[in-house]
Protein backbone atom coordinates (compact mmCIF):
# COMPACT_ATOMS: atom_id res chain seq x y z
CA UNK A 1 0.00 0.00 0.00
CA UNK A 2 2.83 2.25 0.95
CA UNK A 3 4.03 2.53 -2.77
CA UNK A 4 0.55 3.76 -3.86
CA UNK A 5 -0.42 7.40 -5.19
CA UNK A 6 -0.19 9.82 -1.99
CA UNK A 7 1.49 7.24 0.46
CA UNK A 8 5.41 7.69 -0.28
CA UNK A 9 7.37 4.65 0.36
CA UNK A 10 9.65 6.56 2.52
CA UNK A 11 9.40 4.97 5.59
CA UNK A 12 10.68 8.56 7.29
CA UNK A 13 7.92 10.13 5.76
CA UNK A 14 5.99 12.56 8.12
CA UNK A 15 2.79 13.94 6.55
CA UNK A 16 2.36 15.66 10.10
CA UNK A 17 5.86 17.51 10.12
CA UNK A 18 5.59 21.17 10.16
CA UNK A 19 6.64 23.32 6.93
CA UNK A 20 10.25 25.09 7.58
CA UNK A 21 11.97 27.24 6.62
CA UNK A 22 15.70 27.21 7.05
CA UNK A 23 18.52 29.90 6.80
CA UNK A 24 21.89 29.23 7.54
CA UNK A 25 24.15 32.21 7.25
CA UNK A 26 27.70 33.63 8.50
CA UNK A 27 28.99 37.28 8.65
CA UNK A 28 31.68 39.35 10.44
CA UNK A 29 30.80 40.74 13.57
CA UNK A 30 31.12 45.04 13.24
CA UNK A 31 33.95 46.91 15.24
CA UNK A 32 33.06 46.63 19.34
CA UNK A 33 30.74 43.96 19.32
CA UNK A 34 31.85 41.44 21.74
CA UNK A 35 30.80 39.29 24.04
CA UNK A 36 28.70 41.37 26.57
CA UNK A 37 26.59 42.87 23.35
CA UNK A 38 25.94 38.92 21.78
CA UNK A 39 24.82 37.81 24.90
CA UNK A 40 22.05 40.79 25.26
CA UNK A 41 21.16 40.26 21.56
CA UNK A 42 20.64 36.32 22.57
CA UNK A 43 18.31 37.14 25.40
CA UNK A 44 16.22 39.23 23.03
CA UNK A 45 16.53 36.83 20.18
CA UNK A 46 15.10 34.07 22.32
CA UNK A 47 12.61 36.35 23.71
CA UNK A 48 11.29 36.75 20.21
CA UNK A 49 12.03 33.63 18.95
CA UNK A 50 9.58 32.15 21.69
CA UNK A 51 6.64 34.24 20.18
CA UNK A 52 7.06 33.17 16.80
CA UNK A 53 8.11 29.79 16.76
CA UNK A 54 11.69 29.91 15.61
CA UNK A 55 14.39 27.59 16.83
CA UNK A 56 18.01 27.39 16.16
CA UNK A 57 21.79 27.74 16.95
CA UNK A 58 23.91 30.97 17.17
CA UNK A 59 27.86 30.72 17.46
CA UNK A 60 29.88 33.65 17.76
CA UNK A 61 33.85 33.00 18.05
CA UNK A 62 36.88 34.73 16.37
CA UNK A 63 34.53 38.05 15.09
CA UNK A 64 32.24 35.83 13.44
CA UNK A 65 28.72 35.05 13.47
CA UNK A 66 27.39 31.75 12.30
CA UNK A 67 23.84 31.07 13.09
CA UNK A 68 21.10 28.50 11.99
CA UNK A 69 17.50 29.48 12.06
CA UNK A 70 14.69 27.11 11.35
CA UNK A 71 10.62 28.21 12.04
CA UNK A 72 7.72 29.18 10.08
CA UNK A 73 8.43 30.97 6.41
CA UNK A 74 6.77 34.22 6.86
CA UNK A 75 8.40 34.52 10.41
CA UNK A 76 11.98 33.34 9.07
CA UNK A 77 11.38 36.14 6.24
CA UNK A 78 11.18 38.91 8.49
CA UNK A 79 13.73 37.61 10.63
CA UNK A 80 15.81 37.20 7.65
CA UNK A 81 15.47 41.07 6.64
CA UNK A 82 16.21 42.35 10.17
CA UNK A 83 19.01 40.80 10.12
CA UNK A 84 20.56 42.08 6.68
CA UNK A 85 19.83 45.70 8.07
CA UNK A 86 21.84 44.89 11.27
CA UNK A 87 24.66 47.12 11.81
CA UNK A 88 25.36 44.57 14.37
CA UNK A 89 27.09 42.69 11.67
CA UNK A 90 28.40 42.78 7.87
CA UNK A 91 29.32 40.47 5.09
CA UNK A 92 26.41 38.11 5.52
CA UNK A 93 26.83 35.00 3.79
CA UNK A 94 23.86 33.14 2.83
CA UNK A 95 25.22 28.82 3.63
CA UNK A 96 21.45 27.51 2.80
CA UNK A 97 18.37 28.53 2.52
CA UNK A 98 15.37 26.27 2.37
CA UNK A 99 11.31 25.48 3.11
CA UNK A 100 10.58 21.64 3.49
CA UNK A 101 8.27 20.02 5.91
CA UNK A 102 10.71 18.21 8.39
CA UNK A 103 10.78 18.54 12.16
CA UNK A 104 13.05 21.00 13.34
CA UNK A 105 16.80 20.24 13.86
CA UNK A 106 17.22 22.00 17.22
CA UNK A 107 13.37 21.94 18.58
CA UNK A 108 14.14 22.57 22.35
CA UNK A 109 16.65 25.44 21.49
CA UNK A 110 14.78 29.03 21.54
CA UNK A 111 18.24 30.36 19.98
CA UNK A 112 21.13 28.59 21.71
CA UNK A 113 24.70 30.13 22.07
CA UNK A 114 27.14 27.41 21.23
CA UNK A 115 31.21 27.92 21.81
CA UNK A 116 33.16 28.05 18.76
CA UNK A 117 34.91 24.69 20.28
CA UNK A 118 31.73 22.89 20.36
CA UNK A 119 29.91 23.94 16.90
CA UNK A 120 31.76 21.12 15.01
CA UNK A 121 29.80 18.67 17.68
CA UNK A 122 26.82 20.38 17.01
CA UNK A 123 26.92 20.64 13.45
CA UNK A 124 28.25 16.67 13.66
CA UNK A 125 24.54 16.18 15.61
CA UNK A 126 22.83 17.77 12.96
CA UNK A 127 24.29 16.11 10.04
CA UNK A 128 23.51 13.00 11.91
CA UNK A 129 19.40 13.56 11.84
CA UNK A 130 19.90 15.36 8.85
CA UNK A 131 17.54 13.91 5.83
CA UNK A 132 17.65 16.91 2.80
CA UNK A 133 20.17 16.28 0.81
CA UNK A 134 21.00 19.97 0.46
CA UNK A 135 21.16 20.40 4.00
CA UNK A 136 23.42 17.29 4.43
CA UNK A 137 25.57 18.70 1.34
CA UNK A 138 25.94 22.10 3.31
CA UNK A 139 26.25 20.87 6.75
CA UNK A 140 29.32 18.39 5.41
CA UNK A 141 30.96 21.83 3.58
CA UNK A 142 30.58 23.77 7.10
CA UNK A 143 31.79 20.33 8.95
CA UNK A 144 34.95 20.42 6.46
CA UNK A 145 36.04 23.99 6.65
CA UNK A 146 35.63 23.20 10.43
CA UNK A 147 37.79 20.28 10.44
CA UNK A 148 40.45 22.18 8.37
CA UNK A 149 40.67 26.11 9.90
CA UNK A 150 38.70 28.38 12.01
CA UNK A 151 35.02 30.13 11.72
CA UNK A 152 37.56 32.75 10.41
CA UNK A 153 38.06 30.31 6.84
CA UNK A 154 34.30 29.86 6.47
CA UNK A 155 33.43 33.29 6.03
CA UNK A 156 36.76 33.75 3.79
CA UNK A 157 35.68 30.88 1.77
CA UNK A 158 31.93 31.32 0.64
C1 LIG B 1 24.19 37.72 14.59
C2 LIG B 1 22.79 38.14 14.93
C3 LIG B 1 21.82 37.18 15.19
C4 LIG B 1 20.53 37.53 15.53
N1 LIG B 1 19.60 36.56 15.77
C5 LIG B 1 18.34 36.92 16.08
C6 LIG B 1 17.34 35.94 16.33
O1 LIG B 1 17.57 34.74 16.29
N2 LIG B 1 16.09 36.38 16.62
C7 LIG B 1 15.77 37.71 16.71
O2 LIG B 1 14.62 38.04 17.01
N3 LIG B 1 16.69 38.64 16.48
C8 LIG B 1 17.96 38.29 16.17
N4 LIG B 1 18.89 39.26 15.93
C9 LIG B 1 18.48 40.67 16.04
C10 LIG B 1 17.77 41.13 14.78
O3 LIG B 1 18.74 41.45 13.78
C11 LIG B 1 16.92 42.37 15.07
O4 LIG B 1 17.67 43.32 15.74
C12 LIG B 1 15.72 42.02 15.95
O5 LIG B 1 15.02 40.94 15.38
C13 LIG B 1 14.77 43.21 16.02
O6 LIG B 1 14.37 43.53 14.72
P1 LIG B 1 13.48 44.80 14.35
O7 LIG B 1 14.23 45.98 14.91
O8 LIG B 1 13.44 44.79 12.84
O9 LIG B 1 12.18 44.56 15.00
C14 LIG B 1 20.20 38.91 15.60
C15 LIG B 1 21.17 39.88 15.32
C16 LIG B 1 22.45 39.51 14.99
C17 LIG B 1 23.49 40.55 14.72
Amino acid sequence: MFDEPGFPSDPDYDATAPTLHTFVYCSRAADGVEEAEVNRLIESAQRHNLTCGITGVLVFGSGVFFQWIEGPEAEVRKLMASLHSDPRHYDIVSLEESVEKRERLYANWQMERVSADDILEVLQDALESAEDENNIATLKRIVDHLATGSLDSLGRAQ
